[in-house]
């Protein structure tokens, strides 16, 4: 069968990823999709049960450090362009162990830009899309957001390493002719989400009835779009982006912690027939996240005005949708909590 692409995505086992593949080899059956992961504690293929077995999709095991791995699936596959997710992605994860996240973050892109620069050369259209965050934008106060001309101020390893390779994925346009898409976007949250992030952590711990961790005052904000909805931009950005340009991704929804957790308790006070506050009494305030961002929100308006994309559903419908994954598919958590999930959680408490 003939493709009209060959999309290399790689990250496709995680959160975004596993959604933007299902987005990509449902809507485009002309397109060959070829999900690259390592499988590491935040990849599962369980996330794509229902279309591993589409003619138009195939999973390849390997690393995006190794070059000679990724020089393989070039050619076995005849890769087209390159949808660019896998990462080391929680920003306490880089505190604890920062080389983890240069090694896959920086080296891992560089890995795969010069991969994509060796085997296209001479060829034309071929697009490399590189998926980054707007922690790489730094901090705000209480007021402004944060448009595609912000000055980038990362402060976490994780967005230092973000920041590291959205300038090599630019170098690459620059320097070589590569061409480039990048899209920086706010918190995602959904179904799929491994629970070490607020949102899943904060719904398991309910159902558990386990304490509900809130980082110093609680006060710190965060911008939320469903992650549909960022996979949706990230086609959107594909096909129709300039290129060498980044777009901003986002849903105007800026949320304090400790709102948004009281918000999620009360809903799901409902949902399980508890009584009103009940799951709220469960919140601790705990030692704040070393050099904790204030306050991330985003100017989406280039997505908006020139590509024409909007997200698709309020945060209110959203979260009820993700509540409800979460509470029919306990397993789904039982499986991804083995291992040493626990553990981690144990030793950065310990460390603070
Ligand atoms: P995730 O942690 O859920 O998934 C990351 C995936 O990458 C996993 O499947 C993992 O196995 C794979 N991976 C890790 N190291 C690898 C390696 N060396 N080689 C091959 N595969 C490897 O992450 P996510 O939340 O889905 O984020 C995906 C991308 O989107 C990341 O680049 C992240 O920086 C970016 N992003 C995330 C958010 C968010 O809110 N989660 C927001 C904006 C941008
Ligand atoms: O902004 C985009 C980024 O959003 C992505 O690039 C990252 O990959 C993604 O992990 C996310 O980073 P955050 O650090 O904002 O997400 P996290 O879910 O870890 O935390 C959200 C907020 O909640 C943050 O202010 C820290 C706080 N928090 C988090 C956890 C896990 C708590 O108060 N308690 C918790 O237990």
């Amino acid at each position: 069968m003939s493709f009209d692409k060959r999309i290399l995505i790689t990250g496709g086992a995680g959160f975004i990823g596993s959604h933007l593949i299902r987005l990509m080899v449902e809507k485009y059956p002309k397109y060959k999709i070829v999900n690259l992961d390592k499988l590491t504690y935040a990849g599962n293929l369980n996330n794509l049960d229902d279309i591993q077995d589409r003619a138009n999709y195939t999973f390849v095991k390997a690393d995006i450090c190794s070059p000679e791995e990724i020089k393989t699936v070039f050619k076995e596959h005849d890769i087209s362009d390159v949808i660019h997710l896998a990462a080391e992605s929680h920003v306490d994860r880089s505190i604890e162990g920062p080389m983890e996240f240069v090694m896959t973050n920086v080296v891992g892109t560089v890995n795969l830009l010069q991969q994509a620069k060796d085997q296209w050369e001479g060829k034309e259209g071929n697009v490399f899309h590189h998926v980054s965050t707007d922690e790489v934008y730094g901090s705000l106060g209480s007021e402004g957001l944060f448009e595609e001309t912000t000055a980038y101020d990362p402060r976490s390893p994780y967005s230092a390493s973000k920041a590291s390779s959205d300038h090599f994925v630019r170098a690459f346009y620059h320097t070589y002719g590569l061409k480039v898409k990048l899209s920086n976007c706010s918190n995602n949250y959904g179904s799929h989400q491994f629970p070490e992030k607020l949102i899943p952590l904060m719904i398991n711990n309910i159902v558990h009835k386990k304490p509900l961790p809130i980082y110093g005052k609680g006060d710190n904000i965060r911008d939320w779009l469903w992650v549909v909805d960022h996979a949706s931009a990230i086609e959107t950005i594909f096909h129709k982006g300039a290129v060498g340009e980044s777009y901003n991704v986002g849903g105007l929804n800026e949320w304090t912690n400790i709102d948004l957790v009281n918000y999620l308790c009360k809903l799901m006070d409902k949902k399980l027939g508890r009584k009103d506050g009940e799951s709220a009494s469960l919140i601790e305030f705990v030692t704040d996240r070393a050099g904790h961002d204030m306050r991330y929100a985003i100017d989406a308006s280039k997505i908006e005005k020139e590509l024409n994309w909007k997200p698709s559903v309020t945060f209110e419908e959203g979260l009820e949708s993700t509540v409800d994954w979460y509470l029919k598919n306990q397993k789904w958590i039982d499986n991804v909590t083995s291992g040493d999930y626990l553990d981690y959680y144990t030793n950065m408490y310990e460390d603070r």
